[in-house]
Parts: C-alpha cells; structure tokens; sequence
C-alpha cells in the first residue's frame, strides 16, 4: 500500500469531510480517509509506517479525535490540530481558563464541583446565567437559567445521573447580545470565513445543528485583533472561534471549536473553506511540518 501525503481522520462522514476530499483531489494531493473506529494503535510500535505524516483529525467525538491524535504525535505523525490545541478547545473550563489568564475578553465564568456548591455558584454570577457541560457540542444541555426554581431543578436532574462529569458546574453570564453570534473560521493565522450565526426562531441557541442560519460578517479592526490574539493563545491550526456581541465594537470569545464545522459558513462565504485547509495540509513549508521532516 503506498503511504499518501496526507489523512483525514473521521469517525463519521459529514458534508465537511466529502469537501476536504474533493478539494484535496482537486489539488492533485494523495490522500487517505481513516476511520478512527477502525484504528488500532500498539502503543511500543516504532512507527506506524502506512500512515501519513500529517492528519487533520475531524472526529465527532473530541475523546476519540483527541486520544487518537496523542498516539499519533508520539510515533512522529501531525496532527491537526495538534493533541495539546484539540484538548484545550474540547474542554470549555480550559478554554476559558487560559482565554481569562491571558486577558482574551471572554464571558465571566464561575466552576464548582458539587451539587451543594452550584447554587452558589449560579447566584456569584446572577440571573439570568447559562450552564453548561464543559465537554460537549451542538448547544446541547447549555441550558439558560433565569430565576432559582429552574436552577434547582437543573442542579436536582444532574444530581440523579451517574455521570461525573455531571458534578462539574460551568456558569456563565448570560451575554445580552443579539440573537446571533459570530464564526471566525481560522487557518494557520489567516481568517478564512467570517458569519453570523442567527439562531431559528424557537431557540434561543445559535447552533446551525439547532436550525441557525447564516450571514457573512465583515471583519472589523477590532474582531479581528480578538481572533487572532485567541489563536495565538491557543495554539494555531484549524480553529473555529465564536464570539458574541457585547455592543458593536465588543466581542468575547465563548468557545473555540477543535473540529469546526463549516458548512454553514461556506454557504454564503465567496471562497473555498476547504479549499484553504486543504492548501494548508499540502504546504510543505510550515514550522511543525519541517520539524517532523527533519
Ligand atoms: N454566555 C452566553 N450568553 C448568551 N448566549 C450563549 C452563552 N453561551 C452560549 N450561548 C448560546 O448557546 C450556544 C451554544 O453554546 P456553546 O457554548 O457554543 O456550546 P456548544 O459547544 O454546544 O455549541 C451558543 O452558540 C450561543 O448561541
Ligand atoms: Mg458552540
């Protein structure tokens, strides 16, 4: 089998995924499409030699894309994003923990760990708040808290489930901002795409998943300026950075995205997104692809 240039790393195949394909074929660029379900990775291997030097991992599940690419980094395999990069934005708490340490805008966020304490932690922040599961995607169980009955209710449901990470309580103030937000699609450190995502009428959510549609936003001095200080942060790479409207020259950063979805925003974006992630894959001239070469 003759090893090709470069992998995408699935676990299931999304529009998304189709599109790398083409525009990698359309480049002339050999590729292989690995289902991560089907790996099997003996950790002491020296190499793992019919693989390609360098995966852009797209799994839907940030514990799979994100303990597949570890193996990978340690036999001498790129990833994109990088381990470390697709474990920070998976996990919001650490998102915005380093986002807060260095001074990115984002929403005030307060943590706790019990059921006894969340409440306290809901009323640091006031109502209304919004909670939410650190790991998770497509809005789901972020859920808007407006008064106190629906914050003990909330924190009596988690209460009865047996997952643990049920007992991590993520609250957020509530940003009053439009009902949009806003999708920077980020490759290596150039803004390839810029939306709103408006949420559908019945959701509160923006999530495209939940029937957002978009909008192409014009890239002002000042996004700009809090995108790609975000990236810096976060290490670079393929990164989809949201952010909310505080007032028209405001914005704080809710979540980075390991894996972006972009379908939405190449719905009314005038270029290629995968087109410039695949550009990006084939360059051999990056910094981490001549060290891995070297
Ligand atoms: N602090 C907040 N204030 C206002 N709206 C929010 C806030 N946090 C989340 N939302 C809304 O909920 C959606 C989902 O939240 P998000 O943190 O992005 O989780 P997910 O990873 O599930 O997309 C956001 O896109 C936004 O529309
Ligand atoms: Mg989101």
């Amino acid at each position: 089998m003759t090893k090709k240039s470069v992998g995408i790393l699935f676990d299931r195949v999304r529009w998304e995924e189709k599109e790398l394909g083409r525009q990698l074929e359309h480049r002339g660029a050999s590729y292989d499409m690995i289902d991560a379900k089907s790996q099997i990775l003996p950790l002491d291997a020296s190499r793992f030699s019919t693989l390609p030097e360098r995966v852009l991992v797209r799994c839907v599940s940030f514990y799979r894309g994100l303990n597949v690419a570890t193996v990978y980094e340690a036999h001498d395999i790129e990833t994109v994003n990088s381990a470390r990069v697709l474990d920070l934005c998976g996990n919001k708490l650490r998102t915005s923990q380093i986002l807060s340490t260095h001074g990115v805008p984002t929403p005030k966020t307060v943590v706790a760990f019990s059921s006894e304490s969340a409440m306290q932690a809901i009323e640091t922040i006031g109502f209304p708040c919004v909670l939410k599961p650190i790991i998770g995607s497509w809005g789901r169980q972020v859920v808007p808290i407006r008064d106190k009955e629906t914050a003990e209710t909330i924190i009596e449901m988690r209460e009865q489930q047996s997952d643990s990470m049920q007992t991590i309580f993520y609250v957020q103030e509530m940003i009053k901002r439009p009902p949009r937000d806003i999708r920077c699609v980020v490759v290596g450190d150039e803004v390839v795409a810029c939306v709103y995502r408006y949420s559908s009428p019945d959701n509160w959510k923006t999530n495209i998943a939940l029937g957002g549609h978009t909008e192409i936003c014009k890239i002002t001095r000042e996004l700009e300026e809090t995108v790609l200080k975000t990236v810096k942060i976060m290490g670079s790479g393929v990164l989809g950075i949201d952010l909310m409207e505080k007032s028209s020259s405001e914005f704080v950063v809710h979540e980075v995205n390991g894996t972006v979805e972009f379908k939405g925003a190449q719905m009314v974006s005038p270029h290629s997104i995968a087109g410039r992630i695949s550009e990006y894959l084939v360059s051999v001239d990056r910094e981490l692809g001549q060290r891995i070469k070297a």
